[in-house]
């Protein structure tokens, strides 16, 4: 069977602690123009149904350190956004290429995808989960401040697809999870409890921060919830990650945030731009973890 990537769990621990070593040692080997194009002629699918600045970019780039090739497939220009069924674009693009990355709303249609694709998929962002971004957000914590098992992280605000995967990260990666939404905006009660007592759920953020290895956020609206922004802001109004949230935090707790950010909604401009944040860090390291990601699956025998 061909492994994909359609959420975290789809790694084994022993690989997700690898990869992260792998993508650390190619982001060295970048830095130190050293090159790597272990992939000449293979090329890379990617699949949007939704905005994207870095996933696009890292992706496309990390094809191309790698020697190969990406194609962006936008819903505009392909037959998949007039109708053309999952089944039969996965059937034919995956007898072209060599790997696929997919962004939908739906994490059925992904897994459809991979069910009837020939080549490995990787999960892009869905509804669901944004796997990738976990990768890259461990990565950076590492570099940081060493081992993340047994640390202490704290997911305030939208129990989305972003809290999702931070949840299933911390099954992976062994860490303790505190989380806090407003009610009513609480994680897929599945997935949470899928994950048991590493998780604590509150909707009292001050509480969440107490004593965190690391803080982080999102937005308040994501992608497909445009409509719903004002009635979000009224409920995530005591959400915010400022300077006062994160004083309850350990005193050299990094601050994360997957990006896009909306400062002084989701997170004050002090916090986001100030000395705890590592944010630039975070994005670089999707190039590096995705890199090692894709190295992990064009290689499966
Ligand atoms: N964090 C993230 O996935 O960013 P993009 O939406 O720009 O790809
Ligand atoms: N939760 C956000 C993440 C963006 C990278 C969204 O889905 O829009």
């Amino acid at each position: 069977m061909i492994q994909h990537f359609l959420t975290l769990l789809d790694l084994s621990e022993d690989q997700a602690l690898s990869l992260i070593q792998r993508a650390i040692e190619l982001k060295a080997k970048q830095k130190a123009g050293e090159p790597h194009e272990y992939f000449k002629t293979k090329v890379m699918g990617m699949i949007f149904d939704k905005s994207s600045t870095r996933t696009r970019v890292s992706f496309e780039t990390g094809m191309a350190h790698f020697g190969g090739t990406a194609i962006f497939l936008s819903p505009r220009d392909t037959q998949l956004g007039r109708g053309e069924p999952i089944e039969d674009s996965a059937r034919v693009l995956s007898r072209m290429v060599d790997i696929v990355m997919l962004r939908t709303f739906d994490q059925d249609n992904l897994e459809c995808f991979a069910k009837y694709s020939e080549v490995p998929v990787i999960n892009a962002l869905t509804d669901m989960y944004h796997p990738c971004q976990l990768l890259a957000d461990v990565q950076t914590y590492v570099e940081h401040r060493g081992d993340i098992k047994g640390k202490t992280i704290t997911w305030i605000g939208d129990g989305n697809n972003m809290c999702h995967s931070y949840i299933n990260a911390a099954r992976l990666f062994d860490f303790h999870l505190n989380i806090a939404t407003p009610t009513g905006f609480e994680p897929d009660s599945k997935v949470l409890q899928a994950a048991g007592d590493r998780i604590k759920l509150t909707t009292d953020p001050k509480q969440a921060c107490e004593g965190a290895d690391m803080v982080t956020t999102d937005v308040w609206a994501s992608m497909g919830q445009e409509e719903e922004q004002a009635q979000r802001e009224t409920a995530f109004a005591d959400f915010q990650v400022n300077k006062n949230l994160m004083q309850l935090a350990k005193k050299d707790a990094l601050f994360m945030h997957c990006l896009p950010a909306h400062r002084e909604e989701e997170v004050s401009a002090e916090v986001i731009d100030g000395s705890q944040s590592v944010v630039w860090d975070q994005a670089e390291n999707r190039l590096h973890a995705q890199k090692a990601l894709i190295e992990l699956l064009l290689n499966q025998k």
